[in-house]
């Protein structure tokens, strides 16, 4: 009888160990690093991206602005517009994060991978005039233009220089933010429109690029 007894609590424990351990598995490294898995065939292992097919680098972007990202791309909200070619290849992938749960896991995996320091490709940004710019900026991307999660304004300061001009051309001319329920990418398309040239935008880029590239 004792035997029983301590064999059913035994087995109890041990199914409570597995149970456990199915938990744990979700939470692993491995878990989220296999659903990075898919990602990594265009924005890089390390997600240091990749110019060619228009991936940025996202190693190290804050987990809540990836996992906006992606619930925006499934939802449609972004790369919904016919000439948004960035964001039309983008927006597929987004579906196979098909819970809540994948899309938060990958979106800490992006968020722990190392920052990558993407090298300049623009040529002809003024960072001088750009400073002047980016006071504009600042209320929600930050001074050091590290992000700042009370306005939702994602970092800017480790982003492809190539990345950065493509958004914000794709904010002013309405492929990105102008979605009804894009709240977040309304709040940022005013701003676009405050750089009235690509040169200004040249230029505000060249001025991030100058800011350390730190989280
Ligand atoms: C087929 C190539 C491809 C795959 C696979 C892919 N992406 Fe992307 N991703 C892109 C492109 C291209 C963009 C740029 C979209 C744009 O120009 O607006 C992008 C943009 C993003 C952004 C927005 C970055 C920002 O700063 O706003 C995030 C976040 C992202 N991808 C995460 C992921 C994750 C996580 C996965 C895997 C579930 C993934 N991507 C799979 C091509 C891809
Ligand atoms: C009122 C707040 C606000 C101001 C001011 C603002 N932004 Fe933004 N910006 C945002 C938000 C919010 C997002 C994220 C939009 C989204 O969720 O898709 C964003 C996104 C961006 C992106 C896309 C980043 C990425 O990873 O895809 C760029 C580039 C950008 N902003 C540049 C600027 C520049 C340059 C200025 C100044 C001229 C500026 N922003 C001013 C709120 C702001």
């Amino acid at each position: 009888m004792m035997n029983l007894r301590v064999g059913f609590v035994l087995s109890l424990v041990s199914l409570s160990l597995i149970a456990c351990d199915a938990r744990t598995d979700k939470e692993s490294l491995e878990y989220r690093a296999e659903l990075y898995d898919g990602c990594a065939q265009c924005h890089g292992v390390n997600g240091e991206g990749n110019a060619e097919i228009g991936a940025p680098s996202i190693a190290g972007l804050e987990r809540w602005y990836v996992k906006a990202q992606l619930r925006k791309f499934k939802r449609s909200q972004r790369g919904w517009h016919p000439e948004d070619a960035g964001g039309k290849r983008m927006w597929p992938m987004a579906r196979a994060m098909d819970t809540d749960e994948k899309v938060d896991l990958v979106s800490a995996y992006v968020a722990s991978l190392p920052l990558y320091k993407p090298e300049p490709t623009l040529e002809g940004g003024n960072p001088a005039t750009g400073k002047i710019y980016f006071a504009t900026c600042v209320q929600c991307h930050g001074a050091d233009a590290g992000g700042n999660i009370d306005e939702y304004g994602p970092p800017l300061n480790y982003s492809d220089d190539w990345y950065l001009l493509t958004q914000l051309q794709n904010f002013k001319a309405g492929l990105r933010g102008t979605h009804p329920d894009d709240v977040t990418g309304a709040k940022m398309r005013p701003f676009s429109m405050t750089l009235p040239t690509e040169q200004a935008m040249k230029d505000v880029i060249a001025y991030i690029g100058t800011l350390p590239n730190q989280k």
